[in-house]
């Protein structure tokens, strides 16, 4: 819909380009003859023509590759208190947000749903105790409860996702905040209580 508006506004932006290009076209004098030289209404007319297929043609062309926001991916985003997870619980997966929000006994971690081998998204298959609680169908790589790979190709960790607790127990994911790790340390997680 957004860009649908964006190209129907290109449009009208050529054809008002087009519109004053033909006015100047249209009333170009030659004063010292006192009359309207044939020759460059022509040339002025072309012009004109010229500039508002080109105007028409650039102004869709940026409309339609205007980036568009893809969703809620590179932003912070609010999980419910209500969704947090108990310890060792069942990840919160936020899809457009591409993370699983686990809950350790040290703290909360936002995991990045993305394999670190080629990139394919990483199901959870649980249980929490399970050093495969994460697996990818892809080429098989496993990951415990805290992404910390136990097997397979994938060179690292899943990498995770800046985390912190609002005052009513909320917690706020930055998904344009993604760090690689080696392996697990309690300061990646956010105690939470
Ligand atoms: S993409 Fe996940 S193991 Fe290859």
């Amino acid at each position: 819909m957004v860009r649908l508006a964006r190209t129907i506004f290109g449009m009208l932006f050529g054809w008002i380009v087009a519109g004053v290009l033909s006015i100047f076209g249209r009333f170009h004098h030659d004063p010292m003859q006192g009359k309207t030289q044939r020759r460059t209404f022509v040339r002025n007319a072309a012009l004109g023509a010229s500039t508002s297929v080109l105007a028409l043609t650039g102004a869709t062309f940026v409309a339609l590759m205007w980036p568009n926001k893809t969703g809620a991916f590179g932003s912070k985003i609010t999980v419910p208190k209500a969704d947090v997870p108990a310890v060792d619980g069942a990840p919160f997966r936020h899809v457009q947000g591409k993370f699983y929000l686990v809950n350790s006994k040290d703290g909360l971690m936002a995991l990045y749903t993305k394999c670190p081998h080629l990139g394919c998204a990483v199901p959870w298959v649980g249980p929490a105790d399970s050093p495969s609680a994460f697996q990818c169908p892809c080429h098989g790589s496993m990951y415990d409860y805290v992404g910390v790979r136990t097997g397979g190709p994938a060179p690292r960790p899943m990498d995770y996702m800046g985390v912190s607790v609002d005052p009513d127990g909320n917690v706020v994911v930055d998904t344009g905040d993604i760090q690689r790790r080696t392996g697990f340390e309690a300061s990646q997680a956010v105690k939470y209580s």
